[in-house]
This record gives structure tokens, C-alpha cells and sequence, in this order.
């Protein structure tokens, strides 16, 4: 979907499909670099992250094994609810690996540092984050994020695996949804 399919929903867009994957191959090129001759592993943080998963690891000029998680953080409306809890664990023991989550947005921080946490549980060698967005003037628990995509407004975004109620997720850009949609 493209953000003419929804024009009258978004009030503008902020990242193109252009500038998405160009911004993805930046990242992998850091990312290379910094776990070069190491066996790396990606999470995704169903289900939002399946687009920058998927773009992500496609960037990559080396191999790179994937595994998934859900965890919930949200309720269906705009406010995180702050409660944390894994829907889907993952199916790799990580003990002794270099782990990289991978999320499209950190909001509050609150999924993310939990999340953290609950992987360092496990004795990996270590655990980084690689998110596409952060909205610095939301976050309410910090969390280092070794790879960010871009730092944004506190607006709602949606696109590129963000959803309002499920929808949008499949638009090939990142917009700001427009305030009648969820007023
Ligand atoms: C989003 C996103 C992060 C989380 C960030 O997921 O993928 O995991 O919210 O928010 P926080 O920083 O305030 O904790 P969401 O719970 O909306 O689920 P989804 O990926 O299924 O859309």
C-alpha cells in the first residue's frame, strides 16, 4: 500500500520507502562492522518489526540467523499501558550469543528495557538494540540503543509495520496518521 491508497488519513509523510531502506542499508553497514567475525543473532519484536526484519537482514552481506518474540505493551488505542508480558518466547537458547533486537519503534522505552533485562537473564554474550524510531520526548524508562534509525516527534506514526488497530501496517512509507482517525 502507498501512502496515496491513504492519503486522507495521514497529514504527512515522514519517511519514504527510499529513504527507509536507504537508512537500513546505513545501519547494516555499522552493524557489520561492529560484529565482524562474530555469529550474530537478530530478535524481532512481533509484530511490528517484520518489515525492518526483514529489509534489515536483507541489507546484510554476511549471514545472520532470525528468531521472533511478542510480547505485549500496548493495548489497541495510542497509551502504553506499561504491562509487559511474552506472548511468543524465543525458540533459540542464547546463552553464550551475540543477540541484536530489532524493533521499528521505541516509544515509552518500557518494552524495550524489560525486554533487555530479560535477555541478559539468559547469559548471552551480549544484547544490543537496533530500532528504526525513537521518540525521545516519550520515553518514560531510558534504554541504550546502540543503532537508531531516526529520533522523532512525539506524533502517532504508522506505516512500515506500525499499526492504528491493525490497519497500516503494510503502507511502504512511515506518515503521521491524521488526529480524525483516532479522535
Ligand atoms: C510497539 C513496538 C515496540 C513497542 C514500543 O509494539 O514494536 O515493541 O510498541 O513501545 P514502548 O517503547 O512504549 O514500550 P506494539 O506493542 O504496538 O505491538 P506491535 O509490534 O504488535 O504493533
Amino acid at each position: 500500500m502507498d501512502a496515496a491508497d491513504v492519503d486522507a488519513d495521514l497529514t504527512n509523510t515522514l519517511f519514504t520507502e527510499e529513504q527507509i531502506q536507504s537508512r537500513l542499508g546505513e545501519l547494516a553497514k555499522q552493524i557489520e562492522a561492529d560484529y565482524e567475525g562474530e555469529d550474530l543473532l537478530i530478535v524481532g519484536v512481533l509484530r511490528g518489526a517484520v518489515m525492518v526484519m526483514a529489509d534489515l537482514a536483507r541489507s546484510f552481506n554476511r549471514h545472520v540467523e532470525m528468531d521472533w518474540m511478542a510480547v505485549s505493551s500496548y493495548g489497541s488505542g495510542t497509551k502504553s499501558s506499561g504491562v509487559v508480558r511474552i506472548l511468543k518466547d524465543l525458540d533459540t537458547d542464547i546463552s553464550g550469543r551475540h543477540v541484536l533486537i530489532v524493533d521499528e519503534i521505541i516509544d515509552t522505552g518500557l518494552t524495550l528495557s524489560w525486554l533487555t533485562s530479560n535477555l541478559n537473564s539468559r547469559n548471552p554474550a551480549s544484547v544490543t538494540i537496533c530500532t528504526l524510531l525513537r521518540k525521545p520526548e516519550a520515553v518514560r524508562m531510558d534504554v541504550d540503543v546502540k543503532y537508531v534509525g531516526w529520533d522523532i516527534a512525539n506524533e502517532f506514526v504508522v506505516g512500515y509495520g506500525l499499526d492504528y488497530h491493525e490497519k497500516y501496517r503494510n503502507l511502504r512509507s512511515i506518515g503521521t496518521l491524521a488526529p480524525h482517525v483516532y479522535a
